[in-house]
């Protein structure tokens, strides 16, 4: 007999059936709640309801967990190419040898971008943000692959869309680098890997060939993988609420990205660099800003802290500190800023107000530093955790695509004015 909750609503009770998970999560299904009883349910930020089921990703947040089709975060980080986890996000197995080498065969034949795109860069100020870039990009996408528009397109050409994305993306973004340095572009190289060819046009120049550190290439392989996805984070909700309207998949992932540039979200990887920053110009005073953190007078938060799934530790974040040490040391770089944030998560922990409220770094704590350390301006953090998620965010729009899910529309409670008649403006 399959579990049920029985819900008493007045003198009535309502029975719903409970999903249960993989890994055993439960979810009661209210699909017939409203139709049956009147009643919706109210839950602010969504911190309670499941919108969906999905096989992509799984996360524990008691046991810090994070696992993409069943391989944990930290085999797929420390063995895998960024290319097989997006194939691996899309398809739910990891490629074979051959499959592989004709999947990135795909991304080659279609890493340039229209050149008017320039163009489209010449009117953006050069103060632009990135974020703000990559959306301007995006939306243009739809204008120069207009096939992609008809969701019902076959198949064959939404995997065309996919790939085409994919494959653009580091070339769109190493332009909106080059544009924020007023640098010509560096054209893609197809002979050379994902990473390498996004390094190559981020940091090459017109000038001079680019010489790939395999230290940089790992640890930029590393962190795409870690950001890959995430389950329905805020950024993946967006993408999947604009899919479930039947808008294109440019629409959908600039949904994402937009979502993704709140400094809550994937915004955070730059508040904290900045924020590390200030610790440190204001003389590395960890408690002082640790107390800022904790009154609720002051606005300000000890960003690339907290999570809403993780209470225990986040995966990647322990992982990215691992590495952060490794690169560094490679690199000969000496950051003042790693031994501050150090210090400052282990104030954190030995705090009870973070403590209490099972507050731990999460993947933005030290992502930055890394970052940094490659030669990443701080602007550009967040279109680089975008570059990343970008396979998660389009693995769930094609779940969702898949499955025929409904337009998504929340119900609401309603609290303002009563019914009242409109009155003439000389009689208010
Ligand atoms: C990402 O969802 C995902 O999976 C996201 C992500 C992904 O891969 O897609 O993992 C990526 O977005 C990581 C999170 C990056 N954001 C930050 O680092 C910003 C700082 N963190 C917080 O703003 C906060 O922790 C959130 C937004 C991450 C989570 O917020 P919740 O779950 O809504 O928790 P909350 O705001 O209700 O906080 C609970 C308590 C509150 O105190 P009380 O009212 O109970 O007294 O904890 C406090 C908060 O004030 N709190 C913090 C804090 N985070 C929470 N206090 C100080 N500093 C913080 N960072």
């Amino acid at each position: 007999m399959s579990e049920t909750a029985k819900f008493v609503l007045g003198d009535k009770t309502h029975e719903f059936p409970v999903h249960v998970g993989t890994e055993n999560e439960k979810g009661i299904d209210i699909s017939t709640l409203r139709g049956s009883s009147g009643y919706v349910t109210y839950d602010v930020g969504y911190k309670n309801t499941g919108a969906t089921k999905s096989s992509i990703t799984y996360i524990s947040g008691e046991e810090g967990i994070l696992r993409y089709r069943g391989y944990n975060i930290e085999e797929l980080a420390n063995k895998a190419s960024f290319l097989e986890v997006a194939y691996l996000l899309l398809e739910g197995e990891l490629p074979t040898a051959s499959e592989l080498s004709s999947f990135e065969e795909e991304i080659t034949r279609h890493t340039l971008v229209n050149e008017k795109l320039k163009f489209v860069f010449d009117a953006l100020p050069s103060g632009a943000h990135p974020m703000g870039q990559l959306m301007t990009m995006l939306s243009m996408f739809s204008a120069y692959y207009p096939e992609a528009l008809n969701p019902h397109r076959s198949e064959e050409g939404r995997k065309l869309t996919i790939i085409r994305l994919l494959a653009k993306m580091p070339t769109l973004v190493a332009m909106i680098m080059k544009n924020k340095q007023g640098h010509p572009n560096v054209y893609p190289k197809n002979k050379l890997g994902y990473v390498e060819n996004f390094l190559r046009m981020t940091f090459g120049h017109v000038t001079e060939d680019y010489t790939i550190d395999p230290v940089v290439v790992s640890a930029m392989n590393k962190l795409l993988i870690l950001h890959a996805d995430h389950e329905q984070n805020c950024s993946t909700s967006a993408v999947r609420l604009v899919g479930s309207s039947n808008a294109n998949l440019y629409a959908s992932v600039g949904a994402g990205v937009a979502a993704l540039w709140g400094p809550l979200h994937g915004g955070a990887n730059q508040k904290v660099l900045e924020m590390l920053e200030a610790i440190k110009d204001d003389g590395g005073d960890t408690d002082k800003w640790l107390n800022k953190a904790k009154d609720k007078n002051d606005p300000f938060r000890l960003m690339g802290f907290g999570h809403r799934v993780y209470k225990n530790f986040d995966p990647r974040a322990k992982i990215i500190k691992k590495s952060a040490d490794e690169i560094l040391e490679k690199m000969g770089i000496n950051d003042p800023i790693l031994e501050i944030a150090k210090k400052l998560e282990q104030a954190a922990l030995n705090d009870s107000y973070f403590i209490d409220r099972k507050l731990f770094p999460n993947v933005d704590f030290y992502s930055g530093i890394i970052y940094r350390a490659l030669g990443f301006p701080v602007e550009m953090f967040t279109v680089l955790f975008a570059l990343g998620r970008l396979p998660g965010w389009m693995a769930q729009w094609k779940e969702l695509r898949a499955e025929g899910q409904p337009i998504g529309r929340p119900r609401q409670i309603y609290i303002g004015t009563a019914e009242r008649p409109f009155l003439d403006v000389n009689k208010r």
